[in-house]
């Protein structure tokens, strides 16, 4: 399977490195040769036909941007059976992602992608685009990084109606209104400390005022719930609000002030709520949970990493796998 991947940052870079270091097992255990021919950062790419080294790939970022690398091919020399598309979501029209997407799908080329804003602004044009051409679009990776939630719906709860969702889904904001609650930080320190460990979007704004949040569950309620919602529809209200006083407060009654967005009778809404201590979104850090109300299976809740970039990949890698091959 030759793949290109256009956005190099966190989760590009994680895919690398999750084929650099287990590259070997996945082409024992699933019998598939995921190849790098071509990846793209904002400097240009770098390509070669006959692939590039997941190892050699990273080294070359190491030092600086993929045009000033080794390679002398570009991304558009080369043929790929899939797009992985990893470049930062912008909600003002979801681009470059939009494009990238919109090329790849309607050439016939199978898209795996991790970028929120094109799947929440036009999810029923893609998804058509990407039926008429016969081929997948797959975006496990948009929501909840590691944690399955799309698949998991459409594979191991096929046949179940989804009812309701609630979720504590941006990470960022999970682990700053944590360590403010726990350790008496203030919002700016805590707030530092996640965009160091490289959980917060490019343009934290996103996480704490709910945006990131938003686009997921727009996400989930399309590709989940098959309701056709966009952006638009979603009430937001952010953290930045929560004084530490609040979060002391709630912490007097064995509560927890939590990020929460829900999807239920076709509202979609994303605030603060409050949270009993022993609840199952009562998740730590940069944690998150989910729970599906389903028609057959009753609730099922999922919790996991929901950021990180080796996380993020294992959810882009997943959706690889599932590509049909010929
Ligand atoms: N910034 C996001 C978060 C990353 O904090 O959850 C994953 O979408």
């Amino acid at each position: 399977m030759r793949i290109a991947i256009r956005g190099f940052g966190s989760v590009g870079q994680g895919l690398a490195e999750v084929l650099r270091d287990e590259g070997d097992r996945i082409r024992r255990e699933e019998s598939v040769d995921v190849r790098i021919v071509a990846a793209e950062d904002s400097s240009g790419s770098a390509a070669d036909p006959d692939g590039i080294e997941p190892a050699e790939l990273l080294e070359a970022k190491s030092e600086g941007p993929l045009a000033s690398g080794r390679w002398t091919a570009s991304i558009e020399d080369v043929d790929y059976d899939v797009l992985v598309e990893a470049t930062p979501t912008d909600v003002e029209g979801g681009e470059p992602g939009m494009s990238n997407i919109r090329e790849a799908l309607s050439s016939g080329t199978h898209v795996v992608t991790s970028n929120k804003a094109p799947l929440a602004l036009s999810y029923r044009e893609l998804t058509e685009l990407a039926r008429e051409n016969g081929v997948e679009l797959l975006f496990e990776a948009t929501v909840g990084g590691g944690m399955p939630l799309i698949n998991l719906s459409r594979r191991c709860l096929a046949g179940n109606e989804v009812t309701s969702i609630h979720g504590v889904l941006n990470g960022t904001c999970n682990y700053i209104l944590s360590r403010m609650a726990v350790e008496g930080l203030s919002y700016e320190q805590v707030l530092s400390d996640a965009q160091e460990l490289g959980v917060a979007e490019a343009d934290p704004t996103y996480d704490v005022e709910g945006l990131d949040t938003a686009l997921k569950l727009v996400i989930l309620a399309d590709a989940v719930m098959g309701l056709s919602c966009s952006y638009d529809d979603v009430e937001v209200e952010g953290i930045t609000g929560i004084t530490q006083e609040a979060l002391r407060l709630a912490g007097e009654d064995n509560m927890k002030i939590k990020l929460v967005g829900t999807v239920h009778d076709s509202r979609i809404e994303v605030g603060p709520r409050l949270v009993p201590s022993d609840h199952p979104l009562d998740v730590p850090g940069v944690l998150n949970a989910a729970t599906l109300s389903t028609g057959l299976a009753g609730d099922i809740t999922v919790t996991g990493m929901g950021a990180g970039s080796i996380e993020t990949a294992s959810a882009i890698l997943s959706d690889l796998l599932s590509i049909p091959r010929a």
